[in-house]
């Protein structure tokens, strides 16, 4: 694993959004593995920018999503297919067959969710899977337990990772306990993960996935078994590393040939 320390959530952006610009212009046919929540935000609107202003090319682009809520139409508010159009799609130039989020409304679960991982197979597999993480310690919303060979699937959310989105949903609506979601297992299987963390809130969290032990209490931790996986983190959210001068020292010291 490479773990990069950035002041801020801008830099650490910056260079997330440097990865995947470079993955795409090596393989302009790029399949991705995108996430939502506050994390990535700067990321696509970096993405958005290198498309405005360097022609970074979206057009023969695939993207995958990791989860959606179940029980919500693709243009509710609150729906990751909203937030995905609103925040990115709408604004560089990819292809609308080519985007995948799952259907927080299918009927028949099981079978949506085993299309959706042929959909990533037929697709050629995801080249590079963007992740935030939980406070909680999951990725997509693989929940604490969640099988570390899991696929997608229905899962349902813990009250902490209830508690952090309640903030997207207002009044009196009904926050859907229920969601679908990519596996760790298929997690796994892209060819490269970055994973972005900012702020204090995630550093008990960060710390126990990258130098903890893996455990299914912990997703993110089987993240130590994947080849190439970058977690891109703040200041804050690198607080409890106990080698973070070490990382520090790797990542200052990287051959210009490595350098993102
Ligand atoms: P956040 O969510 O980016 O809103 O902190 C991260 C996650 O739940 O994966």
């Amino acid at each position: 694993m490479e773990i990069i320390i950035l002041p801020n959530p801008e830099e650490s952006s910056r260079v997330a959004a440097r990865l995947v610009a470079k993955q795409i212009q090596s393989k302009p046919d790029t399949v991705l593995g995108l996430a939502t929540g506050s994390t990535p935000l700067m990321l696509y609107r970096e993405l958005i920018r290198m498309h405005r202003e360097e022609e970074l090319d979206f057009s023969r682009v695939t993207t995958f999503n990791l989860d959606e809520y179940v029980g919500l139409s693709p243009d509710h508010a609150t729906s990751y297919h909203r937030f995905m159009w609103e925040n990115l799609f709408e604004h560089i130039n990819i292809a609308k067959e080519n985007v995948h989020i799952p259907d927080g409304l299918a009927e028949d679960i099981p079978v949506f969710c085993e299309a959706y991982e042929t959909e990533i197979r037929e697709a050629g597999g995801i080249d590079l899977q963007v992740l935030g993480i939980g406070t909680d310690g999951h990725v997509g919303f693989n929940e604490p337990t969640s099988s570390l060979a899991s696929r997608t699937r229905i899962k349902t959310l813990t009250p902490e990772t209830l508690s952090d989105n309640a903030r997207f949903f207002t009044g009196d609506e009904e926050q859907p306990h229920h969601v679908l979601t990519m596996g760790i297992g298929t997690i796994m299987e892209s060819r490269q993960v970055v994973l972005l963390a900012f702020g204090s809130g995630k550093a008990d969290t960060v710390a126990a996935s990258v130098e903890g032990p893996i455990s299914s209490m912990m997703p993110a931790s089987a993240l130590q078994f994947h080849p190439q996986t970058h977690f891109i983190v703040d200041e804050p959210a690198a607080a409890k590393l106990t080698k973070a001068d070490y990382y520090r020292w790797v990542y200052d010291n990287k051959p210009d040939w490595q350098q993102h």
